[in-house]
């Protein structure tokens, strides 16, 4: 991800090299290439092996994905499999792309950070560095096992999208599914799950609130069921009810705080479909919505941050912008969900408060489209009345941006198309002066 964080991993494996640890190598550097002597590890003549070493790494960092029917293409477990893909995973965990987590560590304290510490780092790539041998198979510790998901009693709502076929190697689609829903009155859930239908095409997933009901009225685009939809549903949205990327967990509110879908809205599934396959693939996919188990005193808000007009020059590498919210009543943060397209490269967002401390919100310094998701913090963000939460975008409308779809460059504006751009961070929290009583 950062080239500062990748260097770091490199002086680590050049550790080994140092005159100092010379000594304790020779023995078993006499028998091996001049490629097996970055393998020895700290301890004293220890090879860095499959089974002792490598395991316990990719179970504890990668098997949440990376197994049968986990989020990810294949499987790393079996020796041979990881073999295979060695210098792929050296170059995953060096630039620290995998296990995949956008946002700068330290930067706003979220639950269920992912990241491989520098020393796990050091140890995969001296493993492979090493030949990537395979150790002694009484090291392996015992296969983690994964609960096939809890039991959380019946849904009181469950959101389905209708079937939808990605043609062999479909490249990137977007695909909005416009649902209905039939309560006639509000209706509060305190525990949002996404359940993906088909692991090998679904790349993520976005629930949202059309209240008005106007996403049943935009007309049909191809023979295909829902509508494509790039940027956004096209509609307004009234809130957000669950999201999934890989990896990603239930979205559980904090105690007393319910999720609000209002009577008679639709549901509007936003699907990132990605089918690298030779055959087609069919997904439908469910949004499990639980009802509050205990008085809900507070309902989930949102509200955006950013910038609803751009212009983006042709050929500018980097067109910054800002934007803030004013905080008139006090609030709890509890999730955020930066959004820009295909140019973005970087977002930061923080709150300014009265006193002009800074409060941490969210940085991604390596902005990348295809892994957008929710974030959500380990306990709610506090922000005083007269806080600012504040944002800084920008965007690389360069010829030299790999992902630039326009070559050469053209002006940018802002809009949902695939051509255009947003840049905006979406804001889930609660007024902390709120009483309901559900
Ligand atoms: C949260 C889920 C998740 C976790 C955890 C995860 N991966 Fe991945 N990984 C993926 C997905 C999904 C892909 C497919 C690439 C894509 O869709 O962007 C992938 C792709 C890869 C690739 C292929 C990349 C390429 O460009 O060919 C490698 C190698 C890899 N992962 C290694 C790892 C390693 C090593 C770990 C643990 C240190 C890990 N991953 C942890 C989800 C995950």
């Amino acid at each position: 991800m950062t080239d500062g964080m990748g260097s770091h991993a490199g002086s680590a494996i050049a550790a080994p090299g140092k005159p100092g640890r010379w000594r304790h190598g020779v023995g078993l550097a006499l028998a091996a290439s001049i490629a097996a002597i970055s393998a020895v590890s700290g301890v004293a003549g220890a090879e860095t092996t499959f089974t002792r070493d490598v395991v316990p790494i990719l179970q504890q960092h990668c098997q949440e994905c990376h197994r049968r029917g986990g989020a990810a293409p294949f499987e790393l477990a079996v020796y041979e499999h990881v073999y295979r893909r060695r210098d792929k995973i050296a170059e995953m965990v060096r630039t620290r792309a995998m296990p995949p987590w956008k946002p700068v560590a330290g930067y706003g304290d979220f639950a269920g950070v992912r990241g491989l510490s520098k020393e796990e780092i050091a140890t995969i790539l001296r493993w492979v560095e090493g030949g990537a041998p395979e150790g002694d198979p009484r090291d392996r510790p015992p296969a983690r096992t994964f609960s096939t998901g809890e039991d959380r009693g019946t849904p009181a709502l469950t959101v389905r999208t209708e079937p939808f076929t990605a043609k062999a190697k479909s490249g990137d689609i977007y695909r909005c599914f416009s649902i209905p829903t039939a309560f006639a009155e509000e209706r509060f859930f305190t525990l949002s799950e996404v359940v993906p239908g088909n692991n090998r095409i679904v790349h993520h997933m976005l629930a949202m609130v059309d209240e008005a009901g106007d996403s049943a009225r935009i007309p049909p685009a191809d023979e295909e069921p829902g509508y494509p939809c790039f940027g956004g549903p096209k509609v307004k949205i009234g809130g957000y009810l669950g999201s999934w990327t890989p990896g990603s967990r239930p979205w559980a509110m904090p105690e007393g705080v319910g999720i609000r879908l209002p009577p008679g809205a639709r549901v509007v599934v936003q699907m990132h479909y990605h089918n690298a396959r030779l055959q087609p693939e069919t997904d439908q996919t469910e949004l499990r919505l639980y009802a509050a188990t205990a008085p809900v005193t507070k309902s989930l808000q949102f509200m955006r941050v950013g910038r609803f007009s751009l212009n983006i020059p042709a050929g500018a590498a980097r067109h910054e912008v800002e934007a803030e919210a004013f905080v008139y009543r006090p609030m709890s943060v509890i999730a955020i969900h930066p959004h820009m397209h295909l140019l973005g490269r970087e977002m930061k967002v923080w709150a300014k408060l009265g006193d002009e401390s800074k409060r941490p919100l969210i940085h991604i310094d390596d902005w990348d489209f295809h892994w957008q998701g929710f974030y959500f913090y380990r306990t709610p963000v506090a922000l005083p009345a007269r806080s600012t939460i504040e944002m800084m975008a920008a965007w690389d409308n360069s010829a030299e941006n790999p992902r630039n779809p326009n070559k050469p460059p053209k002006p940018v504006y802002w809009g949902e198309r695939t051509i255009d751009e947003m840049g905006h961070a979406a804001v889930l929290f609660t007024y902390d002066d709120e009483t309901l009583s559900r």
